[in-house]
C-alpha cells in the first residue's frame, strides 16, 4: 500500500484488520489494495492486484450483526462449537465462508476461488475483467432461460458438495459474460443442517420470482423438485 493509500484506509480499517491486511501482504496473498468494490453492512469488498491480476479482499466488519452470524453458524454441526466472544464468531464467519467456497470449487462450481483467510478477511479470485463483473440484477442475462438452467446446474451441484447456499438472489450472483457466478458463501449450509430444505425453498423462490419477472414460467413445486432430483 502507498503511503497515501495507508492513510486513507487507516480510518476505514481498525487497527487488528489493518495487521491482518498486512499479513496477507506479507505472505504474498496480494501486492496492494486497489479500491473499494462495495462497502457494506457486513462487509467491505476491495479489488487488490496480485501480480498482474486482480483478486478480492472481503474484509468482514468487526461492527457486524454478529447474533445473526450467531444464529446461522450454531445449527451447522461445523461450526456448532464456536462461542465466545463477538470477534470469534466474526473470524469463524469469515472461515465459513472460505470453506464454503472451497467445498463448492472442488465440485466445480462457478464461484470464486478462495485463496486465503485470516481473521476476518477472506482473499479470493476477482471476477470480471477491468471492471468487476456486474450483478445478476444490475446486468439481466439476454437469454434467461438459459441462463436460468445454467443457475440450476449451479444450485444442484452444490447440493451435491452437501450445501445450500442459503442467501441466493439477483444481488449475490454475478452474471460475467452471460454466465452466472456465485459469491458471498458466508451464509451457506452443511445438507446437515435441520431443515436445509426450507432455506433450499427460500433460493429457490427467489430465483424463480426473478426469472418469472424476466418472462419465464416456472412453477416453484416443480422447479424444487428439479433441484432434488438425483439427475
Ligand atoms: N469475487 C468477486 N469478484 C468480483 N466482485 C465481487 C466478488 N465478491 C464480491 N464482489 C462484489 O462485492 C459485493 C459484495 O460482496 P458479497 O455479496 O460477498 O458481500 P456482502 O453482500 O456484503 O456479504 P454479507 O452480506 O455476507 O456481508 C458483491 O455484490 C459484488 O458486487
Ligand atoms: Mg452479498
Amino acid at each position: 500500500m502507498s503511503k497515501n493509500k495507508f492513510i486513507a484506509y487507516e480510518n476505514v480499517f481498525d487497527e487488528s484488520t489493518l495487521k491482518g491486511l498486512f499479513k496477507l501482504r506479507a505472505q504474498g496473498y496480494y501486492d496492494e489494495i486497489k479500491s473499494p468494490i462495495k462497502i457494506g453492512k457486513e462487509s467491505n469488498v476491495f479489488s487488490v492486484t496480485y501480480k498482474k491480476e486482480m483478486r478480492i479482499v472481503k474484509v468482514y466488519r468487526t461492527a457486524a450483526n454478529f447474533k445473526k452470524m450467531y444464529r446461522y453458524m450454531h445449527p451447522d454441526p461445523r461450526f456448532a462449537r464456536v462461542r465466545g466472544t463477538k470477534l470469534t464468531v466474526i473470524y469463524a464467519w469469515a472461515r465459513k465462508e472460505y470453506r464454503n467456497l472451497l467445498k463448492a470449487k472442488k465440485v466445480g462450481l462457478n464461484c470464486p476461488v478462495p485463496y486465503a483467510v485470516h481473521k476476518n478477511l477472506v482473499c479470493m479470485e476477482f471476477i470480471g475483467g477491468s471492471e468487476p463483473a456486474k450483478l445478476l440484477y444490475q446486468h439481466k442475462p439476454k437469454k434467461p432461460r438459459v441462463f436460468y438452467n445454467q443457475l440450476i446446474k449451479e444450485v444442484k451441484l452444490l447440493l451435491k458438495a452437501k450445501l445450500v447456499h442459503a442467501d441466493l438472489s439477483e444481488f449475490n450472483i454475478l452474471n460475467f459474460k452471460e454466465k452466472p457466478v456465485l459469491i458471498d458463501f458466508s451464509h451457506a449450509i452443511d445438507i446437515r443442517y435441520p431443515n436445509y430444505k426450507s432455506l433450499l425453498l427460500r433460493d429457490m423462490e427467489n430465483l424463480v420470482r426473478y426469472f418469472n419477472k424476466l418472462g419465464l414460467k416456472l412453477d416453484l413445486d416443480e422447479e424444487m423438485a428439479r433441484v432434488l432430483a438425483v439427475n
